[in-house]
């Protein structure tokens, strides 16, 4: 049985197309049923159309409380019947009633190796821009899942990619988007195949 994927995404939501891209090719057993967006010029809301998946716009600002944002998710999440959230460049807190809720169940991307340039303040160019800052010669994507910290859950996939080459941010994100996009469905499909065990802070892959 496929799992039902809904991705929420903030810009052009080319994470979300690579995992909608894989399902439908039929790499991996998840259908990607929504796409749950806050920003109403999200480049993500063509890919979607293109793909013909249905789309949700979630502006926090239409709700006064965290209970409500809240409870509007989790309508959408039950009216599409989804198991697994792919949170895909998603610049918005998730209330933790709704992390608690799908513990183990929700996934995010990261464009750097964490624990490192992660957390808040940590996100788009602003992690290339510090990992360029620094000096690194090595940066990479890493797919985790949610939990009530920013970046702080257990680690499903992570991978290096060499960026000692790289003369500013933008040479180092193109790289390791490139990256993200064959990581991310990766991970999704190896969580709705029950892959990953959980030990503490660790998710162990489970050998096929
Ligand atoms: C991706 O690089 C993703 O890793 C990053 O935003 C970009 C979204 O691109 N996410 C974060 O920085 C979260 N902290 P996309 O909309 O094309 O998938």
């Amino acid at each position: 049985m496929k799992k039902r994927v809904a991705a929420f995404c903030s810009h052009g939501g080319s994470n979300f197309a690579s995992i909608a891209d894989a399902a439908a090719r039929g790499e991996i057993p998840v259908e990607v049923v929504v796409m749950v967006h806050n920003n109403a010029r999200a480049g993500a809301k063509e890919k979607a159309k293109a793909r013909g998946i249905p789309t949700e716009w979630v502006p926090r600002k239409r709700f006064a409380t965290d209970e409500e944002y809240a409870a509007h998710l989790f309508a959408i999440l039950e009216r599409y019947t989804v198991d697994i959230v792919a949170l895909a460049g998603f610049m918005q807190r998730i209330p933790e009633e709704v992390v608690r809720r799908y513990a183990g169940r929700m996934t995010n991307i990261h464009p750097a190796l964490l624990p490192f340039f992660g957390g808040k303040g940590f996100y788009g160019m602003r992690v290339h821009t510090a990992v360029f800052e620094a000096g690194m010669k090595v940066s990479g994507p890493t797919v985790h899942l949610v939990d009530e910290q920013y970046d702080h859950g257990p680690i499903l996939l992570q991978r290096a990619v060499a960026i000692d080459d790289c003369r500013n941010p933008e040479e180092i994100a193109a790289r390791v988007l490139k990256e993200e996009h064959r990581i991310y469905p990766e991970a999704v499909g190896l969580l709705a195949q029950g892959r990953f065990q959980l030990e503490g802070r660790r998710a162990a892959l489970i050998p096929s």
